[in-house]
């Protein structure tokens, strides 16, 4: 049951946190585990939409949740290809997912002894998808990105609002990860969204899924 107000229309997302490789068996990483993009693709659906959801995870979605295209990116850059290629079919793309900041500029590919483990690890900064992806958007789609913050609300969406205009998006979820009952991991969340048109909402402590909801309840008002 419930609303079926995005039928029609394709929902890309992405989620989880991506994997910067050294080599095969070390990587550098983040705690995000895609709970809420995963929640975001089943509320997607729930409400008549195609799906597409770009994953770190290897089996996101459980059996039964309906039309969705899952695809497995495990880096920075399997992602950003993945999503470049599914784009321009997205009337909404949520990106939800932990993108690293900063990958080793060795990636071997074979497994490291100790003894060649540089302790000075030579990083590069990993480009930013969502940007790039803002700077192919038609005027017919919708981007919206998720900040997850330290500090205190006002730091949380002062943070948020900086990056919903430097990297170009419609909207973004400014999301605080310093509560044990919000961020990775969790099953509960909260957030407060906020439009580049100004209008802006905060939820409760909420499920992902319900969270999820809200988002789309609010880029639907
Ligand atoms: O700057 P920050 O990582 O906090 O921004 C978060 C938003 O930017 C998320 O929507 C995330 O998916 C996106 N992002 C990205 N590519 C990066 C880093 C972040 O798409 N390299």
């Amino acid at each position: 049951g419930g609303k079926r107000d995005l039928k029609g229309k394709h929902i890309l997302v992405n989620a989880g946190g991506t994997r910067e490789f050294i080599d095969p068996v070390r990587f550098i990483g983040n705690p995000s585990t895609g709970k809420q993009g995963i929640a975001i693709a089943k509320a997607a659906i729930h409400r008549g939409a195609k799906v597409t959801l770009v994953s770190t995870a290897s089996s996101p979605l459980p059996m039964g949740e309906g039309p969705a295209a899952v695809k497995v990116a495990r880096t920075s850059a399997e992602m950003h290809r993945a999503m470049l290629e599914e784009f321009p079919h997205a009337d909404i793309t949520i990106a939800a997912a932990a993108v690293g900041d900063v990958r080793s500029q060795l990636n071997s590919d074979r497994k490291l002894p100790k003894s060649e483990l540089p302790l000075n690890l030579q990083l590069e900064y990993i480009p930013d998808i969502v940007a790039d992806l803002a700077s192919r958007k038609r005027l017919d789609q919708i981007l919206v990105g998720f900040a997850a913050q330290t500090g205190d609300e006002e730091e949380v969406i002062a943070a948020a609002k900086e990056k919903l205009a430097r990297k170009g998006l419609d909207a973004i979820a400014a999301n605080a990860v310093n509560s044990l009952q919000t961020g990775f991991g969790t099953d509960t969340n909260q957030a407060t969204f906020i439009h580049k048109n100004g209008h802006r909402q905060s939820t409760p402590i909420c499920s992902k899924l319900e969270l999820a909801h809200r988002l789309f309840d609010f880029l639907q008002s």
